[in-house]
């Protein structure tokens, strides 16, 4: 299956069977955490496979996962790296790079919530290391009837009254669907300047529309989808919606997995490019919204 395919087949597990992973997909993990992609490389990031995930589900239970709702899965893969903001985003991309190496095996997986919990989850998962945990994914075997958001059914009164107060939680309303929605394509990619809406030829013409029907499917803490596209020449910027929320960790990790999932499609369609991260001396002639800011930009 092409690499492209498997952002279709992709979708956050939140049920698993019981069974363990076999002996070959532990080798997978292994040979991957040891073989990460090369943008990644020299980042100060480790992956750990937690194999006996009961202890991680039982002692991080009420403190990570949205509302402290936290996934049981057979195992977890913990990300651990330097709190800064390029680890972060970094740990979106190798993190989600995992997820679709995984998909390819129908091993399930799915991103937790940590917040600004790094301490109290070495503390409670009795780890020492200088390093912090900046991402965390349950893993396993899909339980085959599992639903998209099911974990919710039990705490729905909770998420109602929560989602009263005004806390995004967008998923609530995807239980009986299989696959939660996207943004349609408009809505996330502008010309030039912000605010400028491609049309569908335009799209086209330059052989984009494949590669953000693809882009879109990217994972989004409670699917928010915060991402947008400026189409410049050979630049493409991506810019993320804050949530002005106290911590925003997890805004870093979805513009890694953003950046992945459009290098995916990009080079999927046989655009080839890289991200640069760097700052763009002119980024405020696209005139983005104070509630957006800049990541990074594409070129090839
Ligand atoms: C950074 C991040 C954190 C997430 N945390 C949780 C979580 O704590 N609990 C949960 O059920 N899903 C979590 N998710 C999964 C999202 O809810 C899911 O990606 C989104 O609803 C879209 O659904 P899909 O992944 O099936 O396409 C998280 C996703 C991301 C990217």
């Amino acid at each position: 299956m092409k690499f492209l395919k498997i952002l279709e087949k992709r979708k956050s597990i939140r049920e698993y069977k019981s069974k363990k992973l076999s002996d070959s997909h532990f080798d997978l993990i292994d040979s991957l955490s040891n073989n990460l992609p090369n943008a990644v490389k020299n980042q100060g990031l480790e992956v750990n496979i937690f194999k006996d995930g009961s202890i991680i589900s039982e002692k991080l239970d009420g403190i990570i996962g949205y509302h402290g709702i936290m996934i049981k899965a057979p195992h977890y893969l913990l990300i651990f790296g330097d709190e800064n903001e390029v680890a972060y985003k970094m740990t979106g991309y190798l993190g989600e790079w995992l997820v679709l190496k995984l998909t390819k095996e129908d091993i399930g997986t799915c991103w937790i919530d940590v917040g600004a919990n790094d301490r109290l989850i070495k503390e409670k998962l009795n780890l020492v290391s200088h390093k912090s945990v900046l991402g965390i994914i349950a893993l396993g075997y899909p339980k085959s009837d599992a639903r998209v958001s099911s974990i919710y059914a039990e705490n729905d009164d909770k998420l109602i009254s929560e989602n009263r107060k005004g806390y995004p939680n967008t998923d609530i309303e995807y239980k009986d669907n299989i696959v939660s929605r996207r943004k349609p394509i408009e809505d996330i990619v502008f010309l030039s300047k912000w605010g400028n809406k491609i049309t569908a030829e335009e799209l086209d013409t330059r052989n984009y529309d494949e590669v953000f029907y693809y882009m879109r499917l990217a994972p989004s803490w409670t699917n928010r989808q915060p991402w947008k596209f400026i189409l410049d020449g050979t630049k493409i910027i991506l810019y993320i919606e804050s949530s002005e929320q106290e911590n925003n960790n997890y805004e870093l990790i979805e513009s890694g997995i953003a950046m992945l999932y459009f290098e995916v499609a990009m080079h999927g369609q046989g655009i080839p490019g890289y991200w640069n991260l760097e700052k763009l001396e002119d980024e405020k002639k696209y005139g983005a919204p104070d509630n957006y800011y800049y990541i990074g930009y594409y070129t090839f």
